[in-house]
């Protein structure tokens, strides 16, 4: 059998290159607006223009696993075989997944101001965990807050589309570099140093990982379920790959699964003000619901719903 181009050519990393001519796969503006369809349908994300290079040098790895010559061939592939591991890697390598530890770290102290003021045990689920340092500041800022006993009873749901990322964020483990900006306090009591082959490395302690249940959760998927309400919902720095529309459907979700007087978290660059008459804004990027304990709506729920369809129409791109 004849070897493909890919299967002859030596393994190297990733070209990014700005002329079509210089790439190692053939990859048109039809594939192009191909994969913006498909990872649109399959995540909600919307990729404006400038990802194209991005696509190509993280779908280029696909190819070259497959042994393709052309992304035609693969989306052909990707379309026909309806794979669920290859759908994985699609959408796994079209995620962008930069997170941090304490990341907008105006919202932690609202989180552990909040949660001894709310029944026990609370609940908080973190709806784009990426690597798992968000859901476990999470988990970190609940201990503080309730005291070991307290944090014990509560719960960090962590979900996010991406099975690579949630890998990562189940095993805990850093490099230092990635916590180096933690007070010596939150070192100490949160994490454990490696030591040999694990120099350099930090390991989240097993008290935090402890209240962080790690799940697959798209979070544009109209029929997820999940089985209790939160106190807290972060949804951080995700709604911006997403156009109106469909940020609209993620907050519709979120409603019934928000217990009363329940906080959702956005990211800083996101507004929700606009797109959804269920949460008002209580501080910033912190909103609240505007359902109280009866499930009616508290007076203020009314603002924003003229823009709203407007917004809802424009769509937007990232
Ligand atoms: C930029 S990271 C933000 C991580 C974290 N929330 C933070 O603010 O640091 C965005 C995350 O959203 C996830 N994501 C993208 N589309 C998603 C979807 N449809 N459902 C769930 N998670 C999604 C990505 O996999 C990625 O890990």
């Amino acid at each position: 059998m004849m070897a493909t181009r890919a299967q002859q050519r030596p393994e190297r990393s990733d070209p990014v290159r700005s002329g079509e001519q210089s790439r190692d796969f053939e990859f048109t503006s039809a594939d192009f607006a191909r994969i913006r369809e498909l990872i649109h349908r399959s995540a909600g994300i919307s990729l404006s223009d400038h990802k194209r290079d991005m696509a190509y040098s993280r779908l280029a790895r696909r190819l070259r696993s497959r042994g393709l010559d052309t992304f035609k061939q693969y989306l052909d592939l990707l379309e026909a075989e309806n794979d669920p591991a290859e759908w994985e890697a699609f959408t796994n390598a079209l995620t962008t997944n930069l997170t941090a530890f304490f990341r907008e770290a105006h919202h932690f102290p609202i989180l552990a101001d909040f949660v001894p003021r709310r029944a026990q045990p609370v609940s908080v689920w973190c709806s784009a965990a990426s690597t798992g340092e968000e859901p476990y500041s999470i988990a970190m800022t609940l201990i503080e807050a309730l005291g070991d006993s307290g944090a014990r009873q509560a719960s960090v749901l962590a979900t996010d589309i991406d099975t690579q990322v949630l890998a990562k964020a189940e095993a805990g483990m850093y490099q230092f570099d990635q916590v180096k900006h933690l007070s010596p306090e939150r070192l100490k009591r949160f994490f454990l140093k490696g030591t040999g082959a694990h120099a350099g490395m930090v390991k989240v302690r097993p008290e935090v990982r402890a209240l962080v249940r790690f799940e697959q959760l798209n979070l544009t998927d109209r029929d997820y379920q999940l089985r209790s309400q939160f106190d807290a919902i972060f949804c951080r720095n995700v709604m911006i790959y997403f156009d109106k529309p469909t940020q609209a459907q993620v907050l519709a979700r979120f409603e019934p699964l928000m217990k009363a007087g329940g906080l959702l978290f956005a990211g800083h660059s996101e507004n929700f003000t606009y797109v959804t008459q269920a949460f008002k804004l209580r501080g910033q990027t912190v909103y609240e619901l505007t359902r109280d304990a009866s499930g009616a709506r508290t007076p203020t729920a009314t603002r924003g719903s003229a823009t709203a369809s407007h917004q809802a129409a424009s769509g937007v791109t990232v």
